[in-house]
Order: C-alpha cells, then structure tokens, then sequence
C-alpha cells in the first residue's frame, strides 16, 4: 500500500489524512483521526462510500462488471473449477495442487455429518418452519456442539471450525428440506462429491437407490461457486462485525444466515421465481415494467439492481447459459424461463433501468434452475448460505488475522430529544 495524502476543509480547519491504495480499485481516504482532530464524524449511512477493512479475498469492479477471488476471474473459475477447488483458493490463497486438492476435500468429507444430538433440534421446530429459520437456529447451535473449534486465538481451531462449517452447511441444509417434507434425513456418503452428496442427502429417499445426474450436479456446483462470496455484502459484514466482538464462528455465521434471509439480499432468488410467477405470461411484463417504474408503487423488478454492479452481473451471464444447459439435460421447459428473458430484454432496452443502471444480478435466474433440479423456492436462500460459508470464514478468518482489527463501532447523528428532566406519571 502506498500512502498520499488528502486535505480536508471542515469550514474550521484544514486536515491533512492519508490516501491508501490497493492493488486495483478506488484509493480510500484514511479518515480514521478525523474526530480527534475535528470533533466531527462521517455520516453515510448505508456504508456507499465506506470501506470497512483491508481484504484480499474478493474484487469487484461494479462498472465493468467484473468480479475476481483471490485474482480470478468468477467467469473462469465457474468454467473451469469447482467448488471444492474455490473453497481452497478462498481459504488459502492459491488454487491447491493436485494433493492439495484430493486432501482438502477427503477433509471436508469426513467432516460433514452432524452430532447425532443435532437432529434432535430439527423436531423442535414445526413442519412449515422457512428452512432459512431452520438454519439460523442449527448453524448457532454448533457453538453448542464443537467447543473443541471455538477458540479463535487458535489459527488451528479456527481452521478445523472453518472445514467444518463448509462440511456440515449441506447436511443442515438438506435436513431441514427432508424434515420439511416429512422424509427421514439422510446421512452423508464419503463416496460422493460434495454436490453430489448435497443432491442425494436432499432427494434420496430409503425406499430406492439415488443416482446423481452428472449435469445437474455441475450446474449445482457452479452455483456455488457463484455465491462463493462477494466482497463486503451485507451478511459478509454482519459476520465481520459479529465476529469483531470476539464471538465464536458458529454464531458469528449464525449471524451471516439471519442477514442473509432478507428479500434485499439472499431472500431474492425466492421473490424473482416468485415475482415470474406472478408474471405468468410475457403479455403481463409490461404491467409489472410499469409498477416497477411508479414511484407510489413499492414493487421492484426483484432480482434487478444492485449495490455495487451498475453492469451486466457477471454471475447472471453464467447462469443463465447454465439453465439452457440444465434444461438440456433434464429434457425439460420452463414457460417462466421465457418470460425472465423478455422481461430481461423489455426492461434492458427501457430508459428507467438504462438511466439508472439497473442489469439482472445472479438471483434472477438462479431460482429458474433450482426449482427444475427439484428444489422448493423456500430452500433458495438455503442454498446460497450453503454456498457463501466459504466466504463468510475466509473473511471472518482474514479479520481476525489482522494484528490491527478493532470491534466494529459505527457512531452516529443523533436526532432524538435533547436532555430533558423526567416527569412522574402522577403529573404527566
Ligand atoms: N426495480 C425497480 N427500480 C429499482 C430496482 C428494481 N429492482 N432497484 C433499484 N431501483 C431504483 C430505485 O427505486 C432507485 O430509484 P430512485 O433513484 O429514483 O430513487 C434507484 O434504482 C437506486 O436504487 P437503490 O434502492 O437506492 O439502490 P441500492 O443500491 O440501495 O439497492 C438493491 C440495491 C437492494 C439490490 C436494489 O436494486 C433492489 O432492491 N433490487 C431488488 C432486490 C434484489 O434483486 N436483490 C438482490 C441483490 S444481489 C444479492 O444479494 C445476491
């Protein structure tokens, strides 16, 4: 990092911070003496021009609609890698050696059943429960399980609870589908692939023998891959600040899943198939563009926009060539699959979504997918917070690494009541 410097005039006085620059993307102003020398804070809510760390694990380039791990390209690793492969980069650094590889997976194999004590949890929890609320209260359970994996002054522990959050993720999340349609869990087979163990213990039931179709196991793990992680997202700094108290991993991913569930963030993969639904037909997209354009109507085009892409969301592009590819395969259509492309296609060629930036991010065909390998759109957000644990570690683990981290403490511009005297009810 090299550092310059920035003035800045707070109608007061001049002060003089330093510019940071990364490897690639924007340089960062260094504001962090800015109230000891001016007794005044910065005010940006909703964190837009905020950089809350120093991270290596992610970059984004919004405009140019690029999106790298560890330096590579998400369009390269979705081609070329796999998920097992991308845990490893994350984690570590560098893409692993063929033994590197064979041994990190045959580590994350071996840890991916769940205490038996576990499934007694599931029966708590009624039939109907959303499985995101399932795995909120699971995955926080773990603290309760692997004390072995909490200390997280242990580079050690915090490896092992590393590998086992990205082992257990699928056998949670498959078990709360199965206690969902009333079928008996299924216990993970260190024969299969990740993915493919993921497939079986969701759609494997006792009664027959379970084959994984190949292709459908590939698009399943390219979409892993694709939710692998994203920079500084919402869940990702709600585990960092979770983490930045010193909490253990489990809560701290815990947290990740409860932030994760909302429509805004993760939940939108289930409101865009539910939003295509609610279309039915390309003869209704021009009623939904309109409602979606009115500024007395709350409805947004779900799975359009985001935060940091004002381009095409590379991860988009990639999915929507894996539906074709899965639809291919399972010999099937989807009528909702035409109407996203002409909903794409109408709202990409409109001033209001020209003007403001707004492309299809990776939830919008995602749920397209998930629903023809079999998937309930309520096990949607499941899935991409299966995914995202590899992120959600890496980056609690790079936090906690770094000599200089501090607990996240945001201020504040305070706009309640100034101090006032309290007043007894007898005389309110
Ligand atoms: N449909 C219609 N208008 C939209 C949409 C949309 N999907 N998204 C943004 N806009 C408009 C807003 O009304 C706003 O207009 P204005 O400037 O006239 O007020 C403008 O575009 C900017 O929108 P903001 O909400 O200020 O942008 P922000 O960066 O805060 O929000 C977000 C990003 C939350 C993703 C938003 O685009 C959205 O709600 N999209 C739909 C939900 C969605 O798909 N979320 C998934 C995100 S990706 C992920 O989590 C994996």
């Amino acid at each position: 990092m090299s550092d310059n410097l920035a003035t800045l005039n707070d109608g007061t006085k001049a002060i003089t911070m330093g510019v940071k620059s990364g490897t690639i993307g924007p340089d960062v102003i260094d504001i962090r003496k800015l109230y000891a020398e001016t007794g005044k804070f910065t005010y940006d809510p909703g964190f837009t021009s905020t950089a809350s760390c120093d991270s290596a694990l992610t970059y984004i380039d919004g405009d140019e609609g690029v999106l790298l791990h560890r330096g590579y390209p998400i369009g390269q690793l979705a081609e070329q890698s796999s998920f097992m492969e991308v845990c490893y980069l994350m984690l570590n650094g560098e893409l692993p050696s063929a033994d590197e590889l064979s041994q990190f997976s045959r580590t994350i194999t071996r840890h991916t059943m769940v205490h038996e004590q576990l499934s007694v949890f599931y029966r708590g929890f009624r039939r109907d429960a959303h499985p995101m609320a399932i795995m909120c209260g699971v995955v926080g359970a773990l603290s309760a399980f692997y004390h072995d994996s909490t200390d997280i002054s242990d580079p050690e522990q915090r490896k092992i609870s590393a590998h086992r959050l990205i082992a257990k993720m699928p056998t949670i999340a498959a078990m709360a589908f199965k206690y969902s349609v009333g079928q008996p869990f299924v216990y993970p087979r260190n024969d299969l692939s990740y993915t493919g163990n993921f497939l079986r213990m969701t759609f494997a039931v006792p009664a027959e023998e379970y084959e994984v179709n190949p292709v459908v196991e590939r698009a399943l793990d390219r979409i892993f891959i694709l939710h692998a992680d994203h920079e500084q997202n919402a869940s990702t700094s709600t585990v960092r600040l979770a983490g930045s108290s010193g909490a253990n991993p489990f809560a701290c991913i815990a947290a990740g899943i409860a932030c994760l569930w909302g429509p805004a963030h993760g939940g939108a993969n289930e409101a865009a198939l539910n939003m295509l639904k609610e279309i039915g037909t390309p003869d209704r997209i021009p009623h939904y563009i309109a409602r979606a354009k009115d500024k007395n109507d709350p409805f947004r085009l779900m799975g359009f926009g985001h935060r940091v892409y004002k381009n095409y969301d590379p991860r988009a592009t990639v999915m929507q060539k894996t539906v074709r590819e899965v639809f291919e395969s399972l010999k099937v259509t989807d009528p909702l699959f035409e109407t996203a492309l002409r909903l794409e296609e109408l709202a990409l060629s409109d001033p209001y979504f020209i003007d403001k930036k707004l492309f299809p991010n990776v939830d919008f065909y995602s749920g397209i997918i998930l629903s023809a390998i079999g998937f309930p759109t309520t096990m949607f957000t499941a899935l991409f917070a299966l995914a995202r644990t590899v992120g959600w570690v890496a980056q609690w683990n790079e936090m906690i690494s770094d000599p200089g981290q501090k607990i996240g403490r945001p201020r504040q511009l305070y706009t309640g009541p100034v101090q006032r005297d309290y007043v007894p009810v007898s005389e309110r």
